[in-house]
């Protein structure tokens, strides 16, 4: 069964002067099946990101998203109102962010972001309790000074320290479906494996993930399901077994050729 479906997603940014399109996405339909990750590959300012923080109703200005369903447990999420949006956005539904240091206020430090996801998601027992599961959730992705760190302001934190964080606040609520952009790009390899192995994890937990990456070695290795984007279109997608041994598209050739 389908937790996420998005159909003829559409997605334009209208640069400076108004004659100047970008068509981010054109038409795009994508699913992400319940326990299963679903990896989406593509080059640079093709449209992953797009994609993914479209979910979420994270398009701002000069986008705009210009028609599409995306249904998550049948729900159509651009028919929502921001509240509840806001609701399934941690609880349901979390991201890791491409630049997560984007993605946390600077200035407020990791235990209050950490507090306020247990909040929305009503996870809330005594302060010993939500302070333990917070140490514990980020000692998982290999954060050696965890108490440390979540006493820090994330602008006192490295990029690859701050990815971390942000994995471990996305874990924190045990969402339904997790979207991770990138997550290991800042990481060394020894780090990647780690939380790469703790994506699987969560994944045999029982929460479906939606992978984007340029490592088709990590695709290989973790996705069931392989979708290929390039120019805001999605050219080729099947079970990552299947693509792999048959590309279709030249695109999807010229990817696996290059590795
Ligand atoms: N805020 C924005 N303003 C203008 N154009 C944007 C904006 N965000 C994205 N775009 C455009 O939308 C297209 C898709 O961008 P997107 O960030 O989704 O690419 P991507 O596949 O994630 O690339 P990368 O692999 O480099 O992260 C690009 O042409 C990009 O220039
Ligand atoms: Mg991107």
């Amino acid at each position: 069964m389908n937790l996420l479906s998005i159909r003829n997603l559409t997605v334009y940014f209208y640069l400076h002067c108004k004659d100047r399109v970008v068509k981010a996405l054109d038409g795009v339909d994508f699913d992400a099946e319940k326990g299963k990750i679903t990896a989406l590959i593509g080059g640079s300012g093709s449209g992953k990101s797009v994609l993914s923080r479209s979910v979420l109703g994270l398009i701002d200005k000069p986008g705009m998203i210009k028609s599409g369903e995306i249904r998550f447990n049948g729900v159509d999420l651009r028919t929502l109102q921001e509240k509840e949006l806001l609701k399934i956005r941690g609880r349901n539904i979390a991201m890791i962010f491409q630049e997560p240091i984007n993605a946390m206020n600077p200035v407020v430090k990791v235990k209050r972001h950490f507090y306020e996801v247990l909040g929305r998601c009503a996870k809330m027992g005594s302060k010993k309790e939500m302070r333990n599961l917070c140490i514990q959730t980020l000692s998982r992705m290999s954060i050696r000074n965890a108490e440390e760190v979540f006493e820090k302001y994330p602008f006192e934190l490295s990029g690859g320290m701050c990815q971390r964080v942000m994995i471990a606040m996305g874990l924190l609520a045990i969402p339904e479906l997790l979207i991770a952009d990138e997550p290991t790009s800042a990481l060394d390899l020894t780090t990647q494996a780690v939380i790469l192995k703790e994506l699987n994890k969560v994944r045999d937990e029982g929460v479906s993930i939606i992978l984007i990456t340029h490592d088709l070695g990590v695709v290989a290795h973790m996705a069931d399901d392989l979708y290929v984007i390039k120019d805001g279109r999605i050219v080729e997608h099947g079970s990552v077994f299947n693509v792999f041994k048959k590309p279709e598209h030249e695109y999807t050739k010229q990817l696996l050729q290059s590795v």
